[in-house]
Parts: structure tokens; sequence; C-alpha cells
């Protein structure tokens, strides 16, 4: 299946079960194969909240007559001290062999004075590369029940939802060349890189965005910075010639250099439905977009391919600091696999009741300690993934 069409499922739709139309009962209860999900844990609190997701996933895969059949691998640090290496060759394969891959996070304190190539971060890039998983969905939304938690006024962020699309594959993060070198007039050392993009590379997440915004709110803004850089004239050509395809006339595109969109997005926040743009840039204004919302503990990401799995993960890191002290805050991962559900295996009533339950937690008051709010329960890790599996139940009888 195409990413075009898989992204296009619900692509505004965001998490808290906002506007989810739940399917009946037992609906999609006809004897479908159990989807192969590829887990990758991975390090820190990756563990600790990955527990929760197949627990959340397979309580609502129930409800929906839905089945998991989970695989599991050694990614990052944790694949270092295993295997010697990031992403191990069999890893790999576990994935593509997979329907979709549902990472948790990697890093930590252990490694953080290897080498670059060595460190765990390596095979988070492989792992993208590996499966060409060239557009990243990385949605902000502001939930009702945490608008207090920004630390930007609630009027400026309340009802923020942004879709970020940015591409995962290219510039800057793989051209070559790149490397460290003498400089030839005074023999100081250089450390480069290169930044570049093809046409083809431009034109598929272009594709990709503009099915995104159409299915929301029909406006994508494209970021650059073509007043200066070649790499971005191109494109801005291609985003705007793409754009001009019959099929994209419902959705109006507008351009912004990447400095005024980073200070556009603190000003005005509103003002950005879907959003484009290339790896780096979008490394950069995906962590500023998830700030709006008050904490990074809430937002699942979405990485997907032309046809093979894609890698569903928390826009968040591995937290060494709280690892292995349930404390770890389990709704980002519960919402990338809902993500998984969504746009990756074909299961959007998994999907709604995931994201349904979460939105009941936090209107029932649970909170963990990185969203922790007078008056409200601050729980543990494991302690919000029972309220979780309650609340689906909840939810289910309800309906
Ligand atoms: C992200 C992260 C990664 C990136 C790092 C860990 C390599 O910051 O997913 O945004 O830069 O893409
Ligand atoms: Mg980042």
């Amino acid at each position: 299946m195409a990413a075009r069409a898989r992204a296009g499922r619900g692509g505004g739709a965001g998490a808290g079960g906002r506007g989810a139309a739940r399917a009946p009962r037992g609906a999609r209860a006809a004897a479908a194969a159990a989807k192969r999900v590829c887990l990758l844990p991975g390090d820190g609190i990756g563990p600790e909240i990955s527990a929760v997701a197949v627990e959340v996933l397979e309580a609502a895969g129930r409800l929906e007559g839905a089945e998991f059949a989970f695989s599991e691998a050694p990614v990052g640090g944790a694949a270092i001290d295993a295997a010697g290496e990031p992403l191990p060759a069999s890893t790999l394969e576990a994935c593509r062999a997979s329907d979709a891959v549902l990472l948790a996070a990697i890093g930590g304190y252990k490694w953080d004075t290897l080498p670059a190539k060595e460190r765990p971060e390596r095979g988070l890039l492989a792992l993208r590369a590996g499966l060409d998983c060239f557009a990243n969905l990385r949605p902000a939304y502001v939930l009702p029940q945490l608008a207090d938690a920004s630390s930007l006024k609630s009027e400026v962020v309340s009802g923020v939802d942004i879709m970020v699309v940015r591409e995962l594959v290219g510039g800057i993060y793989f051209g070559e060349p790149r490397g460290f070198g003498e400089d030839a007039a005074t023999g100081a050392r250089t450390g480069f890189n290169t930044m570049v993009y093809t046409e083809p590379e431009i034109e598929r997440i272009a594709r990709v965005a503009f099915d995104i915004a159409q299915k929301r709110q029909g406006r994508l803004v494209s970021v650059d910075k073509s007043n200066v850089l070649e790499v971005s004239q191109l494109w801005r050509e291609v985003v705007s010639r793409i754009g001009a395809d019959a099929g994209n006339a419902g959705v109006d595109l507008s351009h912004m250099y990447v400095d005024n969109a980073a200070m556009q997005l603190i000003r005005n926040p509103k003002q950005f439905d879907t959003v484009v743009t290339g790896n780096i840039f979008g490394d950069i204004l995906s962590d500023a977009a998830a700030m709006l919302t008050g904490s990074i503990g809430m937002l699942p990401s979405a990485s997907i391919s032309e046809s093979g799995p894609g890698v569903y993960e928390p826009v968040h890191g591995s937290a060494p600091d709280i690892a292995g002290q349930d404390r770890a805050n389990p709704l980002a991962m519960v919402l990338s696999a809902a993500m998984m559900c969504r746009y990756g295996l074909d299961l959007p009533g998994v999907a709604d009741r995931m994201e349904a339950a979460v939105s009941l937690v936090l209107d029932q008051g649970f909170r963990t300690g990185d969203i922790m709010q007078e008056g409200k329960q601050e729980v543990g890790c494991k302690r919000m993934g029972e309220a979780l599996l309650a609340a689906l139940e909840e939810a289910n009888v309800k309906a």
C-alpha cells in the first residue's frame, strides 16, 4: 500500500479521541490475520512504556476483534550491549518481516562517550533509512486537559493542532560527502556535511504532505531557507509544482523561511495546520511545536515508507534519569501504538479506542510526574497503564 493511501486515514485526527467515531462493538471481528508488530523497546524508560503499550494494544484489539503477534528485537544501547552494534542485521530483518514497527526510545549515559559512529542514535537513523521511512508525521496538538501545561499563555496554545511532515531519510543527515578534513589554505581542521535533495525525494514527501493537508484543514506551509540555500530553492520549486497538480487544488500552499517559521510557531501557532519541511528543519521545528503542548511526554509520531512497514515511536527520548523508577509517562507510547493502528495496520477502530482511553484517564485526573497539575492524582507508569485498561472497559460499556 502506498504511503499516500495509508497516510490519508484520519490525517488530522490527532489523539485524545476528538471526534472519534467509534466503530460498533465487534464490527471488525472478522477473522483477520494477526498483525505482526516488531517491538523495539530500546533503552531507558523504553521497556516500561513498551509494556504498557502492549497491554493496551492487546486489550483494545480484543474489543475490536483484532489480534497482534509481537516479536521483539534489540536496538540502540541495548543492541550495542547485546550484539556490539546499535542496529544488528537481525533486528532490521525482524522489522522488515513485520507489518509495523513499534519503537520506544534509545540512548543513555552509558553510551554517551562512544564515538559518534557507534552511538545508539546511529541505530535509529539506520532503521529509518533501512526501511526507507521517508515521511515522518509529528502531530502537535494541545489536549484541552493539558492546555495549562504549556510555557506559553493558554490563549495562545489552546486549540493548537499542527501536523509536521518531516522528510526523514535525506537532506543533511544523510548527504555525502561528509566527514572531517583540513582547510586547503590554512590547514585548519574542518567538519563538513552536505545538504542535498533530489527532485524525486522532494516530490514524494510533498505528495504525502498535500494528501495529509487535504484531510485536515487544507492549509500547507512548506518551510525552507531558499533565500540562502540552493537545496531549498529546488525544494520550493518542486513543492509548488506538486501543489499545482489538479488533485491538490483544494490545498492552500504557502512558503515560509525556517527562521520565520520558528518565530511564527511561538508567536501564533494557531496559524499552522500542516507543515512540510526537510530533515533538519523538521527536527528542530517539531521539537518547538511539541513544546507548545506543554509536555513532550504526550506526543506520538509515525514514520512511513512507500510500501513497507512504518516505524511508530514517541517523540520523547529514553529519559535515562528516571529509567526503572516507574515514573515514566507511557501516554506518548500508547498514542504511537494508536498511530500505528491507524496509519500502518488499517485498524482505525483500535486507534480510536486507545485515543479515547488516553483522553478518559486525563479527564479522570491521572497524571504522571511530567504533566502533574495541582489537584490531580500523580501516578507511576504501571498505574497509568492500569487506568488505561480500566478506561478502555469503561468506554466500551458506555459505547
Ligand atoms: C528525532 C531525534 C533524532 C533525529 C536523533 C536522536 C538522531 O532528535 O527523532 O527527532 O535527529 O532525528
Ligand atoms: Mg529531534
